[in-house]
């Protein structure tokens, strides 16, 4: 007795089209490197991000600069940190004070931009994704 209103042959073959789109997508996804999240380039991200929000106070002179050292002006000078040292750590947002300041990873006081509202969830996730991806000046 057959319950099925089709035959199984019939439902595989009505399948295949479905299966050979999925194989094909799949494929795709692996070629042009889906997984990984797009490649952040300093220059084109994360330059003007900080010109825009941290700028005027992370260049000499400003307020930002005198009490950290930090100035954002330049990859070299972002790179050389504080009068603490470094505070991007090349691979490691996780571990970055950078990171952990304008995620609101550290005590509310120190967030960053310093008094004012946080940065749009973007640019916090480009800034990770630039130093995960090793903070290069590209
Ligand atoms: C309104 C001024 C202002 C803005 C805008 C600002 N900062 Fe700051 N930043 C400061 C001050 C002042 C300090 C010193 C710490 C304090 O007094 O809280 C500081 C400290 C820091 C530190 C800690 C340095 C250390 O040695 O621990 C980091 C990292 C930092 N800022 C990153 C940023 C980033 C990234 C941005 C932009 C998203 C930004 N700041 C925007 C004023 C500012």
């Amino acid at each position: 007795m057959n319950i099925l209103p089709i035959s199984g042959s019939e439902i595989v073959v009505r399948k295949l089209p479905f299966m050979t789109a999925a194989v094909l997508l799949a494929a795709a996804m692996l070629a042009s490197g889906c997984q990984q999240p797009p490649q952040t380039s300093y220059s084109r991200d994360i330059q003007p991000l900080l010109k825009s929000h941290c700028q005027d106070c992370h260049v000499p002179g400003k307020p930002g600069f005198e009490s950290s050292g930090l100035d954002v002006s330049t990859h070299a000078a972002l790179m050389k940190g504080g009068k603490y040292g470094p505070l991007v750590m090349p691979g490691n947002a996780l571990a970055s004070t950078l990171n952990a300041l304008v995620e609101g990873r550290a005590h509310p006081s120190l967030r960053m931009p310093h008094g004012r509202g946080k940065l749009n969830d973007e640019d916090i996730k480009k800034l990770k994704d630039w130093v995960d991806q090793g903070a290069k000046n590209n």
